[in-house]
């Protein structure tokens, strides 16, 4: 049926990635989870990894309602943005406010790239309902359970955002120029022994 057309191929092919993309999330958001320091932060990403599994399920009833099957798409964007993010969590001797704000960097930036996509499948799946390509798919449907996951990922952007503007960058870099400050008076202090 609707399999001719490219745009229907696209979106496919869109939704798998996205589905490989969450399930990457819900694996590796755990160890994030555990490696930040700050409660809030901690708090808002358990937070969001519920909404992830959740998101993955939305994404499993899109599948059944186009009778596709939603795996063979590795996400390979989402591997090297874990990748980086590991590259923090992998670092030594960092002041943990600065570890966290890396972490933060790191979420908005697969935010984002969720926000790009589930916009993009939203809009596809409009055209897709308005270009009348199946009777049997209401591709309206889909774009609505898709903009709730759009919803989802950005409150959760906008939340990560409040947390870091919210005092927590001041904080860091304040403590990051006082232990600068005190590590620079020890050396003082040494020279004078
Ligand atoms: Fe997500």
């Amino acid at each position: 049926m609707a399999k001719q057309n490219a745009f229907y191929e696209m979106f496919v092919d869109l939704l798998k990635d996205m589905f490989d993309a969450e399930n990457q999330i819900v694996e590796h958001l755990p160890q994030v989870i555990q490696a930040c320091a700050n409660p809030e932060l901690k708090e808002a990403l358990a937070q969001h990894l519920d909404e992830t599994k959740n998101q993955v399920q939305r994404l499993k009833k899109i599948f059944k309602m186009l009778n596709e099957n939603p795996t063979g798409k590795p996400c390979k964007a989402m591997q090297g943005l874990f990748e980086e993010g590991q590259e923090e969590l992998n670092k030594k001797d960092v002041p943990s406010s600065v570890k966290d704000a890396c972490l933060i960097v790191c979420c908005q930036k697969i935010e984002h790239y969720e926000i790009a996509s589930y916009g993009s499948a939203r809009a596809l799946a409009r055209h897709l309902n308005n270009a009348g390509l199946s009777e049997r798919v209401d591709f309206d449907e889909i774009a609505d359970i898709l903009q709730q996951s759009l919803d989802e990922e950005s409150a959760a952007d906008e939340k990560l955002t409040d947390i870091a503007e919210g005092g927590f960058f001041t904080e860091g870099v304040n403590d990051a120029a006082e232990q600068a400050q005190e590590s620079k008076a020890a050396r003082g202090s040494k020279r004078n022994l």
